[in-house]
C-alpha cells in the first residue's frame, strides 16, 4: 500500500475550535487557514523567547497558533484596527500574558515601533501592501517575515491580483533576504533576514 502523508494539521491549539465558531457567527472571512497556523506554530517554536509581531488579528486564529509555538519568555504583539474581530481574540486569548492587543492602524504602529522583532506576520495592508519597506526593517538578522493569501482567493476584488504579483516580485528582490513560496494552504512566502549580504 502506498503510504500518503496527510497534511492536515495535528495538535490543534484549544482555543481555535471556539475561535473558529464565533468566526463564523460574525461572518468574518479573512481568517487564516489551519494550515498556515500550523506552519506558524513551528516558526514560532525556533525563537524561544522571541519578540513576535501579527498585523492584523482579525479573530485571532493565527494568534492562538503563534502561541502555542511560543515559549514562556516569548512576547507577541497583535494589531487591528476593528475592534469587533478583535474582542474575539482578547475574549479567547486575553487571559495569556504573553500576548498584548494594540488596537489602531498598523501604518501607526509600524512608524512608532523601533525595536525589530524575530518574527512578523503580516496579515494586513500595513506592513504588505504599504509600508513594506518599513516592516522588513523591523526583522531582526536571522528573523522571519511571513505573508499568506497570496494565491487567488474569492473573496479577492479584481484589482487585486496585479497587487500581489507586484509584492512577490518586491520581495523576491530583496538581496537581503532569503526566501521560500509555497504552493500550499493560501499561498505562502517565508523570508528570513541575511545576518551579512552574500
Ligand atoms: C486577513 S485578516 C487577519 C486574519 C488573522 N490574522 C487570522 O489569523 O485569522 C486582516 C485583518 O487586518 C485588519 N487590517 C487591515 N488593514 C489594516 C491596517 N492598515 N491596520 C490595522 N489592521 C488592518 C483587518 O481589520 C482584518 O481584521
Amino acid at each position: 500500500m502506498l503510504f500518503r502523508l496527510s497534511d492536515e494539521p495535528a495538535n490543534v491549539p484549544a482555543a481555535v475550535a471556539a475561535i473558529q465558531a464565533e468566526t463564523e457567527r460574525l461572518g468574518f472571512s479573512m481568517a487564516s487557514e489551519p494550515k498556515t497556523g500550523a506552519l506558524l506554530r513551528v516558526l514560532a517554536a525556533t525563537k524561544p523567547a522571541g519578540r513576535f509581531l501579527e498585523l492584523g488579528t482579525g479573530t485571532g486564529l493565527a494568534t492562538a497558533w503563534l502561541l502555542d509555538g511560543m515559549d514562556a519568555e516569548a512576547r507577541l504583539t497583535s494589531v487591528d484596527r476593528d475592534a469587533d474581530v478583535m474582542q474575539v481574540a482578547q475574549q479567547h486569548l486575553g487571559h495569556d500574558p504573553r500576548v498584548s492587543f494594540w488596537l489602531g492602524d498598523g501604518e501607526a504602529f509600524l512608524e512608532q515601533e523601533q525595536a525589530p522583532f524575530d518574527l512578523i506576520f503580516a496579515d494586513a495592508w500595513a506592513g504588505k501592501f504599504n509600508h513594506l519597506d518599513r516592516a522588513l526593517d523591523l526583522v531582526k538578522p536571522g528573523g522571519i517575515y511571513f505573508i499568506d493569501d497570496l494565491l487567488p482567493q474569492p473573496n479577492w476584488p479584481d484589482d487585486h491580483p496585479p497587487k500581489v504579483e507586484r509584492l512577490v516580485k518586491e520581495l523576491e528582490r530583496r538581496a537581503d533576504f532569503t526566501m521560500v513560496k509555497l504552493d500550499w494552504a493560501s499561498g505562502l512566502m517565508a523570508l528570513v533576514r541575511r545576518r551579512q549580504q552574500l
